[in-house]
């Protein structure tokens, strides 16, 4: 694996870089952020397989389109795997982002289209998802923005947003999906401040949302977890926008841990509660999100331990408790009848089956 720090770097960079001299795949180490930003090459299949289990590259998108480079390159000449054992080994790093297997899904197609050629075969279609990725994002992001909007020609003062973990550029090639509207937001000069939830355990909100907001001058405030039913009662919330790592057929909803409970203050609050997503983050094999999707469940040592930096800026983690056995959920399923509704790259969807079959119609 090459590293390399980077001093500096622009919101107009991307998540992911494919080096063809190389044949090597540069990805931020998100588990450094935001106390550094690294660039490291991703060479061997190990190197995929532990970036996307260790959570150097996560969010659902990103998760896909790294597993299709690390499955393309698993294709070099003289490569140890096979291409099924490349596969299966990078489907089993995180289970319940379904654009993983997505992803995986499509490079396995370009590959038997195309078996004399494999491997320029499978690398052209990681390239092709990487660039529909921004492609999509940035829809999303156009689409949301007319609903923050609408918001604001209403109250005609700062729109407040609230988010959970981190759907943001960082979690795509570009732009992101819940931020991407924020993003597109700021683009048209229409004011806006965005609440962070910190996302416990792993701090996706803290550690990466927050950063992503202040490095694009984004007016942002963290909060503990539990704070946005009290800022919902107290009309401090006008909409909240989230992201997916899985969305079933019916529009059930998966993503990181704690988004039902903001889905139920929501709607206890008639806030509007819209989940941002590509359609490569649907199901379609699946109709009831609640019993249908695998959640992960990670080391409860991410629970029992709290990751940061000391005053002389050195990497520490300190143990809140070593009595207790600790449960690490990752995700929860928010169910179709909180969501007001879907922005996809294609428009905004209702969560239900009908609207969602009639977008499949579309793909
Ligand atoms: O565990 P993570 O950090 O991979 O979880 C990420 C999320 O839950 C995101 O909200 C989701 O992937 C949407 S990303 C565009």
């Amino acid at each position: 694996m090459l590293i390399i720090t980077t001093p500096t770097h622009s919101l107009t960079d991307t998540t992911l870089d494919y080096d063809p001299e190389t044949q090597s795949l540069w990805i931020i180490d998100q588990t450094l952020l935001p106390h550094r930003y690294q660039r490291i090459a991703l060479i061997e299949l190990t190197d995929f397989c532990h970036a996307i289990a260790s959570m150097q590259v996560r969010g659902a998108p990103l998760i896909g389109i790294t597993a299709a480079f690390g499955l393309a390159l698993s294709l070099r000449p003289n490569s140890p795997h096979s291409a099924e054992q490349a596969y299966q080994a990078l489907l089993a790093t995180r289970p319940t982002a379904i654009n993983l297997r997505w992803a995986l899904d499509k490079v396995m197609s370009a590959i038997k289209a195309q078996p004399q050629d494999a491997f320029i075969a499978a690398i052209t279609m990681a390239q092709q998802l990487r660039a529909d990725d921004i492609d999509h994002c940035a829809a999303i992001g156009l689409h949301g923005v007319d609903l923050i909007k609408q918001q604001y020609q209403q109250k005609q003062r700062s729109i407040n947003i609230l988010t959970h973990c981190n759907a943001g550029w960082l979690a795509t090639i570009r732009w992101g999906t819940a931020l991407a509207p924020i993003y597109k937001a700021q683009q048209l000069g229409i004011p806006i401040h965005v609440w962070v939830d910190e996302t416990r355990p792993r701090n996706q909100g803290a550690h990466l949302t927050a950063w992503e907001l202040q490095q694009a001058g984004i007016p942002h405030t963290l909060i503990c977890d539990n704070t946005g039913g009290h800022l919902m009662q107290q009309g401090m919330v006008d909409m909240c926008i989230v992201g997916s790592d899985r969305t079933s057929a019916n529009g059930d909803v998966c993503n990181k841990i704690g988004t039902y409970l903001k889905a139920l203050a929501a709607h206890d609050n008639q806030i509007p509660f819209y989940v941002a997503l590509p359609s490569s983050t649907i199901d379609w094999q699946i109709s009831d999100g609640l019993s249908q999707i695998p959640i992960e469940q990670r080391h409860s040592d991410e629970v029992l331990t709290i990751s940061g930096v000391d005053e002389q800026g050195v990497a520490r983690s300190i143990c809140i408790n070593s009595h207790s056995p600790a449960a690490n959920y990752g995700f929860d399923v928010t169910p179709a009848r909180l969501v007001t509704g879907l922005i996809t790259e294609r428009g905004i969807v209702p969560a239900n089956s009908i609207a969602l079959a009639a977008l499949r119609e579309q793909l």
